[in-house]
């Protein structure tokens, strides 16, 4: 059995039923994230890169001349293209990606369009760990995308602190979703285009296809919604009616309208931020928000040894 097979069977086992959301991006999950990022609802690549855009050179200050730029689930390097013009010398860059040959090509076109900058990607999950090659200079962190918001406040906190731990005397750029009027996180995630409703259902296509399950597409629903209380979208896949479905040998009843949790979406008052940056080991530094509040890059420095306190330059 694959791992995502693995998974599978144990989460629609478990109670309640949930899958991990890095199970999404295959090949055709890429793409439906990749038109997701356009849709006119889902703001928040549109307000990061303006925010990119605006505040490079400030952003490039507090990175430094001859720094390491190390990116966690890099894909196209799109971000990273608008901060490379601000970047005094960058030593080298070091996308992170789970999805190689996406990374290879997205490393490929870099360097054609940039022949001075040294290109060094790593294909591997960041979030399992993975090795990374002996630092070339001090090493900034790059986290763009709000996928931190993806983890739950506790895996969010051990994730940092092992980027705290790379990035020690230097620092990480990290974006992140804001809080807001819950009726534009509902539009951002149930856009009139249905695509999100795709990316969501193709989890079910992906298991069809890699995990020997006959999951009826067309007999379930895309549910996504704020979950105030716990300040996150969380999306599920609701069944339509009374089934059974089998996956990888295993029959799975589902009730009509039982839910299958596929992903939480956290989203973040700065300050809120900035505490659970705090109790992963970085002092944060700076911070930068679009006028209408949606999205907030974070300056994150990591002091150079544990307990050397806030004195590190960046
Ligand atoms: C990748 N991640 C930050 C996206 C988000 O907004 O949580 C994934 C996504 N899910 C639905 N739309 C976008």
């Amino acid at each position: 059995m694959s791992e995502f097979a693995r998974e599978l069977v144990a989460g629609l086992a478990s109670r309640p039923r949930a899958i991990a959301p890095k199970w999404f991006y295959d090949v055709a999950g890429s793409r439906l994230f990749d038109r997701i990022c356009e849709l006119p609802e889902y703001y928040p690549t549109r307000v990061e890169l303006a925010l990119l855009e605006r505040h490079a050179s400030h952003i490039a200050d507090l990175i430094g001349p001859g720094a390491e730029i190390v990116e966690f689930g890099a894909g196209s390097a799109r971000k990273l293209r608008m901060l490379l013009d601000a970047l005094a010398s960058p030593a080298r860059y070091v996308p992170i990606d789970i999805s190689g040959e996406h990374l290879l090509q997205a490393a490929a076109a870099l360097r054609a369009d940039h022949p001075g900058l040294v290109v060094r990607p790593v294909v591997g999950d960041y979030v399992a760990g993975v090795d990374l090659p002996d630092p070339v200079g001090r090493r900034v962190g790059f986290y763009p995308g709000s996928s931190i918001g993806n983890f739950d406040p506790a895996q969010a906190q051990a994730l940092l602190r092992r980027i705290a731990a790379i990035t020690r005397g230097a620092g990480l750029l990290i974006g992140v979703d804001r809080v807001k009027d819950p009726a534009l996180l509902h539009a951002a995630y149930n856009d009139a285009a249905g695509v999100t409703a795709a990316f969501n259902l193709n989890l079910w296509a992906r298991a069809n296809i890699e995990a020997g399950a006959d999951f009826d597409l067309g007999a379930w629903h895309h549910a996504a919604f704020y979950n105030a209380p716990l300040r996150r979208i969380e999306m599920h896949l609701v069944s339509r009616r009374a089934q059974v479905v089998t996956v990888a040998g295993q029959r799975f009843e589902f009730a009509e309208g039982e839910s299958v949790h596929t992903e939480n979406s956290y989203k973040y008052a700065d300050e809120a931020f900035a505490e659970l940056a705090r109790a992963a080991g970085f002092v944060p530094r700076a911070a930068w928000t679009d006028p209408a509040r949606l999205f907030t890059l974070h300056w994150l420095a990591s002091p150079a040894r544990d307990g050397a306190g806030p004195t590190d330059p960046t």
